[in-house]
């Protein structure tokens, strides 16, 4: 949510901040600025709209420098405008701040400001903070930033230049996350990685409560409260080639089609078959006390708490473990009952959606067993799990999540077994879902050549504005993810449901010709939604069914039918939602949305 770039070194660093801000709009991309220190002043370039918005503007309008700070805004406090773009700067112009994050006490430091004479030019709650630092300021930019964020509720991730020090930033967070790419005699701060492996893949991760201070000469990390301390330079784990479309038209579409990799790269090493063992390296440590789980907290937000609905399934089928998956907004929030053998375990791809960090705080004080299933390495959930795996699917840049979903299923479907090892799961059992996880990528591959036909589909049904998903048990949960899909996405109105419930009301809904999606594989309720299927057609409405490929009874109950290879019901979401994620983005595209960065949308979400 929000971007953060900025840069010092020996390089113009105009189009390396533009650059950057490319890589980090997939967070937010309503409006875009940059600030430079030129000739003694501080000049900056702001707009409304995306990135390109801005490179036009400083196209006509230049700026120079080798050390400058970028923002690309998610708006919180203040619509999306020119004015309450970032930098901020404060009133006299001398000190320039972009800012990720919420002050929440902004009015009330807003308000005493004003009383000591500063005046604001936009809506937001940044540049309260900027005046807070320009307030302090009496020559030393550190000591300012440090006695500003003193004053300071909520969370930030900031970097910040003063005019006095040309070649200086001054970068600090809590709650929001920063990193610093060092190179040779040259550094960038950003919130993502992605922005930095252009230029190097040494990065110092800033810890909540830290700050650090950056010249071309090297720089100096700091507590909020001035002591040194000294960090380890850690190594960035993917390549540029991983954040860049390698010929696809969108990151959405790279993505699902990278999912039988991605999942091989989840499974890799995790696998012992002879055996019948998952092997969870990263929950080593805690293996005592997860052998002694009476009860399982999921805790995650969209996608990923879709993921946790799929788990609830798994631990509670596979291992016998009583299970429930809580919105991580609703969990921090509603006293939960955590008892001695609880564990709780955060599901989220990006690592730092606030809600889920702060569900996982909440269970970590209240004496849970705190894990995470994470995808980015170096995030703040896994940072601060008590032990936790991660999903090794590569970066995941489209706004959508699509691998990160199918390697969280991977994940829970490798802890259910092992902990099914560990009660009521014998070896023979484990051997044959393993083999078949170990299958999964080349069923994938068979479910993505019916792209082009799942595109022809899609086309029939582009003017529709309601859709229906339907599944039942291990596939209620895909059908959710569906319908999530295509809303994020097409902006159509899509509602997913256990297809049973559709009669105790959504089916009031059903008119002729309303296109309605069915997970309609073979397995335990197959009959049963077969005649969910048939309620639906006397009604007139259209069906999409995603059909195991050997029944070919379904066609005389459906209009169109996408089909899977043949998998044990509980490792069937893995292939079920590739069908769905297809007609989302076709139909995303046929609609002439932008699939990778949907209106209102963020790829992480660092606000409550
Ligand atoms: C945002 C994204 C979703 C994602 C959710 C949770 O809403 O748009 O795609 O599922 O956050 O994100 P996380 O990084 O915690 O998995």
């Amino acid at each position: 949510m929000c971007g953060i770039v900025a840069y010092t070194g020996h390089k113009a660093c105009t189009r390396i901040l533009l650059e950057g801000l490319k890589r980090l709009e997939y967070r937010g991309y309503d409006s875009a600025g940059m600030a430079m220190v030129q000739e003694g002043v501080l000049a900056v370039r702001r707009a409304a709209g995306r990135i390109s918005a801005l490179e036009q503007l400083i196209g006509e309008d230049p700026l120079e420098g080798v050390t400058g700070i970028a923002h690309t805004r998610w708006a919180t406090h203040g619509a999306p405008t020119k004015k309450n773009a970032h930098p901020h700067l404060d009133d006299t112009g001398r000190i320039g701040l972009v800012h990720n994050g919420i002050i929440e006490n902004y009015t009330a430091l807003k308000t005493w400001l004003q009383s000591q004479g500063k005046s604001f030019r936009s809506e937001t709650d940044s540049e309260v903070l900027v005046n807070l630092i320009s307030h302090f300021y009496q020559g030393n930019l550190v000591d300012a930033v440090q006695k500003a964020l003193g004053e300071v509720k909520g969370t930030y991730g900031i970097a910040v230049v003063s005019a006095d020090h040309p070649n200086t930033i001054v970068a600090a967070r809590k709650g929001s996350p920063l990193l610093l790419g060092v190179g040779e005699n040259e550094y960038v701060v950003a919130s993502d990685a992605s922005a930095i492996v252009e230029h190097t893949t040494s990065a110092v991760y800033l810890d909540d409560g830290e700050m650090v201070e950056i010249t071309p000469e090297g720089f100096r990390t700091l507590t909020l409260d001035n002591n040194l301390v000294s960090k380890e330079l850690e190594n960035i784990e993917f390549s540029l080639q991983q954040i860049e479309l390698d010929g696809y038209e969108h990151f959405m579409l790279k993505e699902i089609f990278e999912q039988p990799v991605s999942v091989q790269n989840t499974l890799r090493g995790r696998v012992d078959l002879e055996a019948g063992q998952a092997i969870l390296g990263g929950l080593q440590n805690v293996a005592g006390q997860l052998s002694k789980a009476k009860r399982i907290i999921i805790t995650a937000c969209g996608t990923a708490w879709h993921a946790g609905l799929v788990g609830e399934f798994l631990l509670e089928h596979l291992a016998r473990i009583p299970t429930e998956v809580e919105y991580a907004s609703e969990f921090r929030y509603r006293n939960p009952i955590i008892e001695p053998g609880t564990v709780v375990i955060a599901i989220s791809q990006s690592g730092e959606t606030a809600d889920t960090l702060a569900a996982l705080r909440e269970a970590k004080q209240r004496g849970a067993l705190a894990l995470g299933i994470v995808n980015v390495v170096g995030s703040t959930i896994a940072r601060e799990t008590n032990a936790g795996v991660y999903l090794h699917c590569g970066p995941e840049i489209g706004v959508a999540s699509t691998k990160a979903f199918s390697s969280q299923l991977v994940m829970l479907a490798l802890l259910a077994i092992e902990l099914g090892r560990q009660r009521s799961l014998d070896q023979q059992q484990a051997r044959e879902l393993l083999g078949h996880l170990s299958g999964i990528p080349g069923k994938i591959e068979k479910v993505l050549a019916q792209s082009d036909q799942i595109r022809q589909v899609a086309q029939l049904y582009l003017q529709r504005e309601h859709w229906l998903f339907l599944g039942r048990g291990y596939n209620y949960p895909v059908a959710l993810e569906g319908a999530l899909k295509l809303k994020e996405i097409s902006y159509s109105h899509a509602e997913g449901l256990p297809a049973a419930e559709m009669k105790h009301g959504p089916i009031a809904l059903i008119n002729e010709g309303m296109p309605t999606v069915f997970i309609a594989t073979s397995g335990s309720q197959y009959e049963k939604v077969l005649s969910n299927i048939e309620e639906v057609r006397a009604r007139g409405g259209k069906i999409l069914a995603v059909a195991t490929e050997n029944n070919a009874q379904i066609h005389k109950h459906v209009d169109h039918v996408f089909t899977i290879p043949e998998i044990p019901e509980p490792l069937s979401p893995l292939l079920t939602v590739v069908p769905l994620q297809l007609l989302a983005y076709h139909t995303a595209v046929g609609r002439d949305c932008a699939v990778d960065k949907p209106r209102n949308l963020a790829k992480s979400v660092t606000v409550e």
